[in-house]
């Protein structure tokens, strides 16, 4: 096979999930394959389309859509669970099809070899497609390393709930408390399918040759460690941030690429105005749903900080906030639908980043040297917070009393970060953060290598 095209070129194929912040790691992840000669088929599903901006992508980089049959089905009318299994009966075929296709294609014989296909972990049955259409396969982790070892000792039996004791120690991670542990595991009754998606992602992982984690080595040393001893063969490939924010080696690589919402930029000149380390940055990303009550104390709580803030509110959300609310913060806030986040982390006017702790926001803040209040919202985010705050010490968690945050908890954490010396420190720790992530994937980085030998091996495939 591999004398076919001389041996050197290959196709690499990434499938990802088509929510904003399980895509934009991938995209990253692609973009670097790119840079280094591989040809790179992002595929993704047909639900995303409806509203999928695409950007550019540059040299060898291009973007399929197939079928996973949700152009058939009225929205909402399916249980998670029927949804689940739709997406995977469907794309199968689809994502054959799509193989096929590109295997007869003239550029499969002449130049580029199909050989990979790079999945998102919460599809483990892609393997099976990539190894029934003579390919090798293997998944691409959107979530901490930590979060995925979790889950392990939760597939082993080595973590068992109820929790026994109020904080259980685990291997390769550090001492954790009920809170600390994904919302599906500390509140099984909030996500109940959860659990069971989550577990898959075991069902053939001691199958494959390489598991891609968008993290570096550095910043979760311990856990990619511990992981690695057992025989699994995890590659840190992260951060998964374009290159410009980083080592600036990829021209033009100053975004993401694929937006599934529109960015307001004009929120840049607001920001543009401020003084430096003078605004708090809020966003909760791109899925999260809070109550109507805590979206209320959230409101009050950046108000009475007595900060200037930049707050993301999506569209969906905008009912949830106090009536006349844009009127009351005049000058003092903005309030806006969506933005560059990438960009407006690396503005000099932010002080600090109140988030919930999102997987792809926490990189971020790490990357570009800004310190965070973690207010985790659900998933993997309070294993983030718990991070956040004890482990890479960039920032506090709010404490939630009865189910909520107050306002009161909400105002005193961002004072915390953005009037007080230990906020000072906790901006020294993520500029220290930031030195090390740009470390990992500069040339000869970490995470470069990893990706180099990736490179490398299907060069040889
Ligand atoms: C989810 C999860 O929360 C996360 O923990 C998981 O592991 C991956 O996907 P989401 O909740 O949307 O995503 O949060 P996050 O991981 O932070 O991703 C959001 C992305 O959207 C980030 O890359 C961020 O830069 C981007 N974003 C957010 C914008 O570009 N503009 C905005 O206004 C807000």
């Amino acid at each position: 096979m591999a004398e076919k095209n001389g041996g050197n070129q290959s196709h690499i194929l990434v499938f990802f999930f088509p929510v904003q912040g399980h895509m934009n790691p991938m995209v990253q992840f692609s973009k670097r394959l790119a840079s280094k000669g591989q040809k790179v088929t992002i595929v993704t599903t047909t639900s995303a389309s409806k509203s999928m901006k695409t950007g550019s992508f540059g040299r060898n980089l291009n973007i399929e859509l197939v079928s996973d049959g949700s152009e058939h089905v009225q929205q909402g009318s399916e249980t998670m669970k029927q949804s689940v299994e739709r997406v995977q009966t469907e794309t199968t075929k689809s994502l054959v099809e799509l193989i096929k296709k590109i295997k007869n294609s003239s550029d499969a014989n002449e130049k580029y070899l199909l050989k990979f296909l790079v999945y998102h972990y919460s599809m483990p049955w892609a393997l099976n497609i990539a190894r029934e259409q003579g390919i090798d396969g293997g998944p691409f982790y959107t979530t901490p390393a930590s979060v995925k070892t979790i889950c392990y000792h939760y597939h082993k039996g080595v973590l068992k709930l109820p929790l026994e004791e109020p904080t259980k120690k685990l291997p390769g991670l550090p001492p954790l408390q009920l809170e600390d542990l994904p919302s599906f595991f500390s509140d099984p009754n909030s996500d109940p399918v959860f659990v069971d998606i989550a577990m898959q992602q075991f069902s053939n992982l001691s199958e494959v040759k390489w598991i891609f984690h968008s993290t570096f080595e550095k910043l979760e040393n311990e856990v990619l460690e511990w992981m690695a001893n057992q025989n699994l063969p995890i590659k840190a490939i992260g951060p998964t941030i374009p290159s410009m924010f980083l080592d600036k080696k990829l021209e033009d690589d100053k975004d993401y690429g694929l937006n599934l919402f529109e960015p307001n930029v004009e929120c840049m000149k607001w920001l543009d105005s401020k003084e430096t380390g003078s605004v708090v940055y809020a966003s909760f990303g791109s899925l999260a749903n809070l109550t109507k009550e805590q979206f209320e104390e959230l409101a009050w709580g950046l108000y009475n900080s007595n900060h200037n803030f930049l707050w993301v509110v999506r569209e969906s959300e905008k009912e949830k906030l106090p009536t006349n609310f844009g009127d009351r913060i005049a000058e003092k806030g903005l309030v806006v639908t969506w933005c560059t986040q990438l960009q407006v982390l690396a503005h000099k006017a932010v002080g600090c980043f109140l988030t919930h702790c999102g997987w792809n926001s926490a990189l971020e803040a790490l990357s570009l040297g800004v310190p965070m209040v973690g207010m985790p919202h659900r998933a993997d985010h309070p294993t983030v917070a718990k991070y956040v705050k004890d482990v890479w010490k960039v920032g506090v968690r709010v404490k939630v009393k009865e189910g909520s945050v107050t306002k009161e908890e909400i105002s005193a954490c961002i004072r915390q970060v953005m009037d007080t010396d230990k906020g000072m420190e906790f901006r020294k720790a993520a500029l220290v953060w930031k030195e090390l992530a740009k470390e990992a994937i500069a040339e000869g980085g970490s995470s470069d290598k990893n990706i180099e030998e990736f490179v490398a091996k299907m060069k040889l495939t």
